[in-house]
């Protein structure tokens, strides 16, 4: 695996496999890899013959008083694990490399970046934007993989590309989770080891609010409501839990079928964020009393 440090190294590494006919693929990453990364990885592979995998802690998507300085940085066990399953090249910039110091733009994805977890972290996902479209102009991959994880992320991700033409598929990989349920993250290391327990319980939350809405239950406010006074029985402070359509994060309707659920919580000093995703079948429309007496019923 090549390691490079510099936008000029990455291009020509990327130019050199493209002028043989090889496709590329990108895995942006801020290190601190787990099984849900290594995921990521693994299903780059199977999408393009070159694996470029990027490692930046980008300080633009953290807020004041945030965890950039202290955000998990391990950087031999991420070279090594990367190594192990085969990545062509990493790419680790330094701050300086990938930001200007007067640089003046921003990308932003109005209208989508204020809900949920923006609203609780202003300016995140512009930060989140700006540098993924940075690193797609960097690397101009055919393909890019992101978590499921960070549902709203891929969202925001998704509407970017559409809107600024960016000529890159976005494919969004399955949430790597612990036996527990708990999803994987890299601020689980955050976590006590009794927090850790309890930390199982959001995801408990999630699938126990989309039985419920499976099950019929017609009012999502209740389901919502529900499932924020089980988090905080359980110790969270609950940011939100929202029932939402899973194409553009809108408040779920009842004709919506693709649906998502959105919950961020913090749970000491470590703030969870994880999401289930579900169809709804159509109800079917009662029977007329004719075919009712026609079925024997
Ligand atoms: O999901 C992450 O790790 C980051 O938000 C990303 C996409 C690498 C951008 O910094």
């Amino acid at each position: 695996m090549r390691i490079v440090n510099t936008v000029s190294e990455l291009r020509d590494a990327v130019r050199a496999w493209r002028s043989t006919g090889q496709s590329v693929a990108l895995v942006p990453t801020m290190g601190n890899l787990h099984a849900g990364h290594l995921a990521l990885v693994n299903e780059a592979k199977k999408k393009a013959d070159r694996v470029v995998v990027s490692i930046f802690v980008n300080p633009t998507q953290f807020g004041v008083g945030e965890d950039f300085e202290t955000y998990p940085r391990t950087e031999h066990e991420d070279r090594q694990q990367l190594k192990a399953l085969g990545a062509d090249l990493l790419f680790q910039p330094a701050v300086s490399e990938v930001y200007a110091a007067d640089a003046k733009t921003v990308v932003s994805v109005a209208g989508l970046s204020e809900w949920y977890c923006g609203a609780f972290r202003p300016g995140h996902f512009d930060g989140v934007a700006t540098v993924v479209c940075k690193l797609f102009n960097m690397v101009q991959p055919g393909v890019a993989l992101f978590g499921l994880k960070d549902f709203q992320q891929l969202t925001v991700i998704r509407t970017m590309v559409r809107d600024l033409n960016i000529p890159v598929e976005i494919v969004g990989v399955e949430t790597v989770r612990e036996v527990s349920g708990l999803a994987m993250s890299s601020r689980n290391g955050y976590l006590t080891a009794e927090e850790k327990t309890i930390a199982a319980k959001l995801y408990q939350s999630l699938c126990d609010a989309r039985d419920a809405v499976l099950a019929g239950q017609q009012s999502f406010q209740q389901i919502e409501c529900r499932a924020l006074l089980f988090l905080r029985e359980s110790g969270f402070t609950p940011d939100y839990f929202s029932l939402c359509r899973a194409s553009d994060l809108k408040k779920a309707g009842a004709d919506d079928r693709e649906l998502v659920l959105l919950a961020a919580a913090r749970l000491g000093k470590t703030r969870l964020i994880d999401n289930v995703c579900f169809s709804r079948i159509p109800l079917s429309p009662p029977l007329s009393k004719e075919e009712a007496e026609g079925r024997g019923i």
